[in-house]
């Protein structure tokens, strides 16, 4: 890790980190990892390495897939991150169906759940294991309704918001329908997807859950 300089736009964050007891870093889903900017950070705390012993490392990651399998894999890296800086691994809050979550008003349903899983923790130092399964849920779509909506798909009959907002902003009928058929080629890719996925998580026991939960 010799390679590695700390950014000046970071520095402050680390300082702050270096101070605290308890660390939470939320991020989005990036193409199934995170924002540049996080693993910038990440490797920029390395300069900290052996003086983190005791700090209480918690993660939030949210995503806009359905599934909150999707960011199970980057949970797997964020402990290792942990162990690896010397600090402690206090569990990661992972949710799907996220994108604009920033017009969720302010007494929505997951945003309390978020809400009293902090309040729990902040008292308790655990995770809520009940509130982080409702915050998950759901970990995985069931293959009925995935079948169903491969089946509705070619109609056309998901892609109405869409359409509405290509046509909203302009967007030509080619260029629609271009965009419409990539959508569907890679829908089709899903079973396949999820294949894989499955097989590969097929060999984790108890992976649903992260360590740190009461
Ligand atoms: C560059 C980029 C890559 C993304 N990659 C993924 C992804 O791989 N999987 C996923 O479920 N969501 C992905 N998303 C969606 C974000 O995770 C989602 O928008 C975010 O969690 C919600 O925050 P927002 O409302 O600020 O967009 C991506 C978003 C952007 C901008």
């Amino acid at each position: 890790m010799n390679l590695i300089v700390e950014h000046s736009a970071l520095s402050d964050v680390t300082e702050r980190i270096f101070v605290a007891n308890k660390v939470l870093f939320a991020f989005p889903l990036y193409v199934d990892s995170m924002p540049g900017l996080v693993m910038e950070l990440f490797e920029s705390l390395y300069n900290l390495k052996g003086k983190l012993s005791g700090k209480e490392f918690l993660f939030s990651i949210q995503c806009a897939f359905r599934e909150t399998l999707n960011p199970r894999f980057i949970e797997r890296y964020l402990m290792k991150l942990t162990e690896r800086l010397g600090a402690d691994y206090a569990g990661c809050i992972s949710r799907g169906v996220m994108e604009g979550e920033r017009f969720l008003s302010e007494d929505s349903q997951i945003l309390q759940r978020y809400r009293k899983l902090g309040e729990i923790y902040g008292k308790t130092g655990k995770q809520d294991k009940d509130l982080l399964e409702k915050i998950a849920d759901p970990e995985r779509i069931p293959l009925a309704a995935k079948a169903i909506a491969l089946v509705l798909s070619p109609i056309g009959i998901f892609g109405k918001y869409w359409k509405r907002q290509l046509k909203t902003n302009g967007v030509s009928e080619e260029g629609m329908t271009d965009l419409i058929k990539k959508r569907n080629e890679s829908f089709a890719c899903i079973p396949l997807y999820y294949k894989i996925l499955q097989s590969e998580l097929a060999s984790e026991k108890n992976w649903k859950l992260s360590p740190g939960c009461s």
